[in-house]
């Protein structure tokens, strides 16, 4: 198994992201209800062997343990020692004996092969640097008939990032964001490219309305980390520019707002596929 991760700086500044972030992390129920989503469509049984990759403050690890019973065993791993602090106190209070957190680089995990009934990754799929080759990594971990489970959203979601993409555009700035999972077609493609069969999609299509500050707040900025590139694309941008862009993505998010406020869409989709 893993010992201390080495990290790059676009893994260590997600790391430092997620741990400054992990004692507020479960104020919102958010997160939970998409990771006990995956848990419950992924078929989790009595006596499973469990991995959850990027499993932050243990959302989909304790949901799977609670089914798996003491035949079973989950293993949680993450890059954020705090969010694996979170993860590993909540463990404890609910006594759960067959749960274990490990910090560990998704996408460098020394894990046994061929030993997981089911292996998840919720709201995390998107920080890996190279999708095809964390797939493909993680397919071997797999027993044979294992089945992995991802949760993703789609292109349409998060109002902030749909603008954050359309003003860096002008700016000739081109953010990933969920782009690379954000279809039906590139999530089978993605997990079929990695050996995956009898790919099946879940579409949950969700959304709110939010506040316009909720909704302003969500531009990127130039020092937060962003999915898939380093560094972040506006870090590229004079303070001016920044001052210019953000200014344009506020006007843009203020002619969205209803009386209701702005709609922030959050399709999501839960992706399954057979080793
Ligand atoms: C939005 S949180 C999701 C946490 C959890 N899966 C959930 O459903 O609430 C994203 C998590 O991905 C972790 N992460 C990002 N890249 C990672 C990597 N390469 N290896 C392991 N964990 C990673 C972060 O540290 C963070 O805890």
């Amino acid at each position: 198994m893993s010992n201390q991760p080495e990290l790059n700086k676009y893994k260590q500044e997600i790391a430092d992201l997620y741990s400054s972030r992990s004692q507020t992390y479960d104020n919102s129920d958010w997160h939970l209800q998409i990771a006990r989503r995956l848990v419950e469509y992924g078929g989790v049984s009595l006596g499973h062997q469990v991995l959850d990759i990027a499993t932050g403050t243990g959302h989909v690890a304790i949901a799977a343990a609670q089914i798996v019973g003491s035949e079973g065993r989950v293993v949680g791993i993450d890059i954020a020692t705090g969010m694996l602090d979170r993860a590993r106190n909540k463990a404890q209070e609910l006594n759960l004996k067959n749960t274990e957190f490990m910090l560990a680089d998704a996408e460098a995990l020394d894990f046994p092969v061929n030993s997981c009934d089911r292996i998840f990754c919720a709201s995390a799929f998107i920080w890996m640097s190279d999708l095809h080759a964390a797939l493909t990594h993680w397919h071997k971990f797999l027993k044979p008939g294992g089945i992995l489970g991802i949760q993703a959203f789609a292109d349409t979601a998060f109002v902030g990032g749909i603008v954050t993409q359309k003003v860096a555009k002008k700016y000739g700035i081109s953010f990933k964001m969920s782009q690379p999972t954000g279809t039906v077609e590139k999530c089978r493609s993605l997990l079929e490219q990695a050996g995956f069969e009898d790919v099946e999609i879940k579409i949950d299509r969700d959304g709110s309305y939010i506040s316009l500050e909720k909704a302003k707040a969500m531009w990127a900025g130039s020092s937060h980390p962003a999915p898939g590139q380093y560094p972040p694309p506006l870090s590229t941008l004079s303070t001016e520019q920044l001052a210019q862009a953000k200014a344009e993505f506020d006007t843009e998010i203020e002619a969205l707002q209803t009386e209701r406020g702005v709609w922030n869409d959050i399709t999501t989709f839960y992706v399954f596929g057979r080793k």
